[in-house]
């Protein structure tokens, strides 16, 4: 029986592990994190990441081949294979600060992987890295006195939350990348006998290690792109009258573009996009690659343009004035189906509202734990379980997550409650313009012309 382990309960690696030990039977998957509160919650009922269909994978499996635990020298001694799977935030300090990652976390866990390691090893990148961080990893490791051989292989995940299960379960392709040698070879191929449970062998890619580790940061670098570019020409299509979802679903109907990712929106979100962009930039400017630099950052400054320039919409909507304005923001997390809410727009949306002095009613279905604490220390907000609660009197509603559940509220019902003029921001295109217009509202999208019963 191959022992599994993997070092780091978070987003990527709690998920992950649940759907190998769910394919891979003839393995012990054991997931262990230093925060004792996290592995309580994944031994709970309440598990401390909500997924579609995480619940089921776990429950089957726990107790039988899936362990959550905080005893990591035992982890570490048992296992054949170690899956790293710890956080790799942005520096907030020293050289690099704002871009480069931070390394810390990845280090420790190098570090106690040597202090208990007694047999040689394989390890695995799982978090998304900075190229060549595999080096340093390996001199880490090697460093010990023990004569212990550690094989790094990088295997950087795909998912996406809110679909990670079916991502998991389902993905386009597995990449996998080890050293060019005969026990670097035979350390990816132990890597890929886990993915052959279920994965077919030619969705199972296997490179170099710094290809690997170099494609996990482009493939986030080029979605996020395909956001920023779909966002930027929002802004032209608001002064021409175009409609941005017309121009993008036309163009991506051309096959070399692709009909997917081209949503304008509030901008992009999540724990990886942002980071991982600076951290290409980054490198670039280690590199000596100024050029190359300052067209990746440019990703994310229209990602953040994109939120400020939806709160000068609504200000200036609004007669040029939000002070004391009571304003319903519904949808937190960065995207539907998920509780996180990392980088997500709806903060920089609603910290420069509090900035106009706005009042702001915050609702999410799932995301509100969390909204509480980005939001905590600010005045003039209150988190609502109920979207009616949440739009009780308010001048104006912005959905700033694409909720399915938010199209089957009952708008004529929210429109009574609300303030007239009643305003509706809608930062996702997610509803009907037209019937919310036809209920009342004054309508603004993302790259549409606005809806409004103002003279204009
Ligand atoms: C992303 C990658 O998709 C995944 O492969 C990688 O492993 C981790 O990073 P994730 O951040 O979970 O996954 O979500 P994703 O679906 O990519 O959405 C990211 C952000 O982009 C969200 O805020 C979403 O609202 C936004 N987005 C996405 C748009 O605004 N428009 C789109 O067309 C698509
Ligand atoms: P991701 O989205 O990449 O999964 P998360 O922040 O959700 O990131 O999860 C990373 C997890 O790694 C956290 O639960 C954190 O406590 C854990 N972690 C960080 N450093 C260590 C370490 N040295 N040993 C064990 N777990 C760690």
């Amino acid at each position: 029986m191959t022992n599994i382990v993997c070092i780091g309960a978070g987003y990527v690696g709690g998920p992950t592990m649940a759907v190998i030990a769910d394919k891979c039977k003839d393995c012990r998957v054991t997931v262990v994190d230093i925060n004792s509160k996290r592995i309580d919650a994944w031994n709970s009922d309440s598990l401390p990441v909500y997924e579609p269909g995480l619940d089921e994978v776990v429950f089957r499996n726990r107790g039988k081949n899936l362990f959550y635990s905080t005893d990591i020298p035992a982890a570490i001694k048992a296992a054949d294979i170690i899956f790293v799977s710890v956080n790799t935030p942005t520096k907030t300090f020293g050289s690099g600060a704002g871009k480069a990652a931070d390394l810390q976390f990845l280090e420790k866990t190098a570090r106690s992987i040597v202090e208990y390691a007694e047999g040689d090893k394989i390890v695995v990148e799982k978090s998304t890295l900075p190229v060549r961080t595999a080096q340093a990893l390996s001199q880490v490791l090697h460093a010990n006195t023990r004569g212990l051989k550690f094989q790094i292989v990088s295997n950087p995940e795909f998912l996406a939350e809110g679909t990670a299960i079916e991502d998991l379960n389902h993905p386009d392709r597995v990449l996998i990348g080890g050293m060019d040698t005969p026990e670097g070879h035979a350390a990816v191929d132990k890597v890929a006998d886990i993915y052959r449970h279920w994965v077919p062998e030619d969705r199972i890619i296997t490179t170099n290690l710094w290809s690997s580790e170099l494609t996990k940061l482009v493939s986030n670098a080029l979605l996020a792109q395909r956001v920023s570019s779909v966002n930027s020409i929002s802004a032209l299509c608001e002064k021409t009258g175009a409609d941005i979802d017309q121009v993008a679903s036309v163009a991506g109907r051309d096959s070399r573009i692709g009909a997917r990712f081209l949503k304008a929106g509030l901008g992009f979100g999540g724990s990886c996009f942002k980071k991982d962009i600076l951290n290409l930039v980054y490198l670039c400017e280690h590199y000596g690659l100024p050029e190359v630099a300052a067209y990746w950052e440019s990703v994310v400054k229209i990602n953040d343009y994109q939120a400020t320039r939806f709160v000068g919409n609504m200000l200036s909507s609004m007669f040029n004035t939000v002070a004391d304005k009571k304003i319903a923001i519904l949808g937190f997390a960065f995207k539907s189906d998920t509780g996180d809410t990392r980088e997500s727009p709806a903060i920089a949306v609603c910290r420069q509202l509090l900035d106009e002095h706005a009042r702001l009613y915050v609702h999410d279905p799932k995301a509100l734990e969390n909204a509480k604490l980005d939001l905590a220390g600010c005045e003039n907000v209150t988190f609502c379980e109920d979207p009616y609660e949440a739009v009780k009197g308010v001048h104006a509603l912005v959905i700033a997550t694409a909720w399915n559940s938010f199209k089957d509220l009952d708008y004529k019902r929210i429109y009574d409650l609300m303030e007239k003029p009643a305003f509706i921001f809608d930062g996702r295109n997610l509803l009907d313009a037209e019937e919310m217009y036809e209920i009342g509202f004054n309508v603004y999208g993302i790259g549409k012309e606005p809806k409004t019963r103002f003279r204009k």
